[in-house]
């Protein structure tokens, strides 16, 4: 039942704006992509995480004082409780880690209560705690399921290098470690997507960090948002071929199969960020080999650019993120976990942000159920 003056259902919010936010912006006809003013492209070739991170924080790119003051403060909050590894340990190794990191990142606020949102030193604290320890919390709920003991951080390694480290005990490339440093920067802030959107409603009732960020990291998991990024890696595997794409594109269209990887709410040409993954996949190859499967991606990139382009559906940032992991030795499921690690620094900047000019979210429904009506006792039911 509309209300009087309801304004009308967007479906999917389509168009409706949430919130200011002077985090990041896209301009979704031109493919442009930017944090805080500055290109993603040029962040993702000239910039650390470690820099990007403090930027969509804080507004300003650091200073070097700044940086290394937050660098060393990153490094130095690396490790997780014990208690924390023995929850890992009781998870199901066969649960997606993705739950994993849900339910950690939601009991790292029971070991660091932070429910006073309004105290700034303390929320950058937990800034720096989750920031800090959700690459551990992968590596270790990731090595802890296959049996193998969970590696301690190293704290002589950055970021990017050191979350390489305790996932496979060998330092990375340099190359290795751009790509995978790059991948972080790329996925760090994407505007008002589900999981900033999801972490701004949870931030929106005063909800502690650890709580907000977790909310994030569920609206995340779903394949439509982040967890595209494992399912296009099955898809490109069960197409097989570069043979077999276009048929396989015929039969999956007829049957109205979303491709996965493709589209974009705000997008409609080729989403920026996976330009630019593709170029970094190509320098990867040098190194790793090229894997067969991204000649299928490449081939379907083209079939689709045929069927899907005129209406406005093109590779979206998951669709060359998942080879790259796969050349890197990376687990499927724990792209959308990378996805996670990298996005935190978005979804922290967009939680502060919301703290500054707060109102809870309590948006309208249309109610279309049942008018006022009596309640009948069970013995007189039919
Ligand atoms: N394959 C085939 N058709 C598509 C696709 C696709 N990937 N995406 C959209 N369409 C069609 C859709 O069937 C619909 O057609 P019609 O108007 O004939 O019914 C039209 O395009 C509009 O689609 P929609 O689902 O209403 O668009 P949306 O803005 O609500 O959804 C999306 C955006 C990203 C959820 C959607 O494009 C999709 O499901 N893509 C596949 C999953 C994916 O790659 N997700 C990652 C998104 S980017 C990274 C992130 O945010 O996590």
């Amino acid at each position: 039942m509309a209300g009087e003056g309801m304004i009308p259902l967007r479906p999917g919010l389509e168009g409706v704006p949430v919130a200011e936010s002077a985090i990041s912006f896209i301009d979704g006809k031109r493919a442009r992509l930017s944090y805080r003013g500055y290109a993603v492209e040029e962040l993702a070739r000239k910039s650390c995480y470690e820099e990007v991170a403090w930027l969509l924080l804080r507004g300003e790119l650091p200073t070097q004082r700044e940086l290394a003051d937050f660098d060393r403060q990153l490094r130095s909050h690396r490790r997780i409780k014990y208690r924390l590894r023995d929850l890992l340990k009781c998870l199901p190794e066969t649960g997606h880690p993705m739950g994993a990191l849900q339910a950690a990142v939601a009991a790292l606020g029971m070991f660091y209560p932070a429910r006073d949102v309004s105290h700034a030193p303390t929320n950058w604290e937990s800034v720096i705690r989750i920031l800090a320890k959700m690459p551990t919390i992968v590596a270790a709920f990731h090595r802890l399921r296959n049996g193998d003991d969970d590696l301690p951080p190293r704290d002589d390694l950055d970021h990017a290098g050191n979350f390489y480290w305790m996932l496979f005990e060998r330092e990375p490339s340099p190359a290795i470690r751009k790509v995978l440093d790059a991948c972080f920067i790329l996925h760090a802030e994407h505007t008002m997507n589900a999981s900033t959107f999801a972490g701004r409603v949870a931030a929106s009732t005063l909800a502690d960090p650890y709580t907000v960020v977790s909310a994030a990291i569920g609206a995340l998991t779903g394949p439509l948002h982040g967890g595209a990024n494992e399912q296009v890696l099955d898809m490109l595997e069960e197409i097989g071929s570069v043979e077999n794409v276009r048929p396989w594109l015929k039969e999956a269209l007829a049957k109205k199969r979303k491709i996965m990887g493709f589209g974009h709410r705000v997008y409609k040409v080729k989403d920026p960020r996976a330009t630019v993954l593709q170029e970094l996949a190509e320098h990867l190859f040098a190194e790793t080999g090229r894997p067969k499967l991204y000649d299928v991606a490449l081939e379907l990139e083209r079939a689709a650019a045929e069927e899907l382009g005129p209406k406005g559906i093109y590779p979206n940032v998951d669709f060359y993120s998942g080879i790259i992991y796969m050349s890197l030795g990376i687990p499927k499921d724990l792209f959308t976990p990378i996805f996670a690690i990298s996005r935190v620094a978005g979804w922290l900047a967009h939680w502060l942000e919301q703290l500054q000019n707060n109102r809870i979210f309590r948006p309208e429904q249309i109610y279309v159920g049942k008018p006022d009506r009596a309640y009948v006792p069970l013995e007189e039911r039919p």
